[in-house]
């Protein structure tokens, strides 16, 4: 069974609560929070005062997924909203080392996260200190886009590097997941699945929840 951690960007942001409440209810095993600064990526989506607010409704675990250039400013900020997990880019990061100490210093989970044009070798001399590893199946800053296959060639050797190494990352997939590219992405090795309008855009989300969490 995999992990499904809804991705509130494509949720209703005028009935915000209601949609946090509906996960609250449903089979998810986190909340995935998406923050871009129109810098890193072609795209702002909102900050703290907002993640606040969710976290004041949330019952599930924060996966707070930073598209943000230098990340490393605002470690403290993401503890203090709550997050469990702070995942950061390897491409906004020049000291990648010294951020994921600092994550982890401040009490949460550190993830990587790698855009789909960037190689898994660039996670060989940090895999043993990560939790997590994000793989980007598309490239970030929208939601709604379709999944890049090569996407399940990378997740092989995340799986296999994360083996090698003996760490205990586990590997979330982020980006154009539904029941058909979930199913492919559990046969691979992916342990959580973020997806966004895939679960916001159905009728019955708690069920396409439920159902991706089957796969
Ligand atoms: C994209 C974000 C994703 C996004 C996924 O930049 O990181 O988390 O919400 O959306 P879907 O599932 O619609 O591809
Ligand atoms: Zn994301």
């Amino acid at each position: 069974m995999v992990k499904v951690a809804p991705s509130v960007l494509s949720a209703d942001f005028g009935k915000l609560n209601d949609d946090i409440e509906m996960l609250n209810a449903s089979e998810a095993d986190y909340i995935h929070i998406d923050v871009m600064d129109g810098v890193f990526v072609p795209n702002i989506s909102f900050g703290f005062p907002v993640i606040k607010s969710i976290a004041k409704v949330a019952k599930k675990p924060l996966d707070v997924h930073l598209m943000i250039v230098d990340p490393q400013r605002y470690v403290n900020q993401v503890r203090d909203c709550g997050a469990e997990i702070m995942n950061v880019h390897v491409e906004a990061c020049t000291h990648l080392h010294r951020v994921v100490q600092q994550i982890k210093a401040a009490g949460m989970k550190a993830a990587v996260t790698l855009n789909p044009a960037t190689p898994v070798v660039m996670l060989e001399d940090i895999i043993t200190d990560l939790d997590m590893v994000l793989l980007m199946s598309v490239n970030p800053g929208f939601g709604g886009q379709s999944f890049i296959p090569g996407t399940i060639k990378k997740l092989r050797q995340t799986a296999e590097l994360i083996k090698q190494s003996g760490s205990k990352a586990e590997i979330e997939i982020d980006g154009g997941v539904n029941l058909a590219t979930g199913a492919e992405l559990a046969a691979n090795g992916a342990d959580i699945l973020v997806a966004g309008s895939f679960v916001f855009s159905a009728a019955e989300p708690k069920e396409i929840i439920a159902e991706l969490r089957k796969l």
